[in-house]
């Protein structure tokens, strides 16, 4: 595994792998390496040639107030993690080379980052796009590698990649969950043992929604209030949202037909989760 640090070296490289005719991938992330992020690693490998994973807390993606300064990393242990997965390159760019001073230029896709996770956190998605954006012009990948954990982010990217005509390919990985079922996450790190198992309630409430979709409820908002229902109890739990919406727009819908994706976002204590379920006609 080579790791990379600068910006001109990642590209000299990439135009290299691609005379030679390399299919290169893709996997952007923070660090903080779990299984989620080893799981896009790993089809990101069977997929292409070349591996690149690059690792890269974002500055412009986190609000005032969350947090920037004390998200988790640690460099050796990500290093341990993805051995033997077979990444080619690690790329770590400095916080200084992506944002110098003088930084201007923002990439934003209006409609689908005002809904949902937009309402709470404002700035998120305009920090997502436009590192990505940058990620994608330095390194010049084929395919990148992406978790439906954040499923808004998700279709974002796939919005951006189209509206902008990037020609990268986007390729979506089901949640990676832990054994009880809590959707992984560098932020499960924040959670006291109590918080962890209130926080079990966000999938159980999941679990209810997919039950209540395969005995034919259709209706939105039965199944919302069904999932709040469940996760109300739950004294230390505070709901932002639940939300069922289209799947590729993340617009209300007043009934689900083929397809839609319930979303949720919660605080547990102070910290801050989200997890989804898609509903598919069997
Ligand atoms: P990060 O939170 O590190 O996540 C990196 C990738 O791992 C994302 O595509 C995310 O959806 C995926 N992921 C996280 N948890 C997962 C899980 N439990 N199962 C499957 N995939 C999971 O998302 C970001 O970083 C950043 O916003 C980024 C896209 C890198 C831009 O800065």
């Amino acid at each position: 595994m080579q790791i990379v640090s600068t910006m001109r070296k990642m590209s000299s490289i990439s135009d290299e792998l691609r005379k030679d005719g390399k299919t290169i991938v893709l996997v952007p992330t923070m660090g903080y390496f779990h299984e989620g992020h080893l799981s896009l690693m790993r089809e990101g490998r069977r997929r292409g040639d070349v591996l690149v994973v690059s690792l890269f807390v974002n500055p412009t993606q986190f609000g005032e107030g969350e947090d920037y300064d004390i998200y988790p990393r640690d460099f050796s242990r990500d290093k341990g993690l993805i051995e033997g997965i077979g990444v080619d390159i690690l790329f770590l760019p400095a916080v200084e080379e992506m944002y110098p001073g003088g930084y201007q230029t923002f990439v934003e896709v209006e409609r689908a980052t005002k809904l949902m996770e937009g309402q709470f956190r404002p700035i998120y998605f305009r920090g997502v796009t436009t590192v990505v954006a940058k990620l994608f012009n330095i390194v010049n990948p084929h395919m990148a590698v992406f978790g439906e954990k954040d499923f808004q982010q998700l279709v974002v990217i796939r919005r951006m990649v189209e509206d902008l005509n990037m020609g990268v390919e986007i390729i979506g990985m089901p949640i990676v969950r832990e054994r009880d079922g809590l959707a992984m996450s560098s932020r499960n790190s924040y959670l006291t043992s109590d918080q962890r198992k209130a926080a079990l309630s966000l999938n159980r409430s999941l679990q209810k929604a997919s039950q209540l979709f395969r005995s034919g409820e259709r209706n939105p908002g039965r199944i919302i209030e069904a999932v709040r229902r469940v996760i109300e109890p739950e004294r230390e739990v505070t709901i932002e949202y639940v939300e069922v919406r289209d799947v590729k727009t993340l617009e209300e819908i007043e009934i689900i037909e083929e397809q839609a994706v319930i979303a949720l976002a919660a605080k547990v204590g102070k910290v801050r989760l989200i997890d989804n379920l898609t509903f598919r006609e069997e």
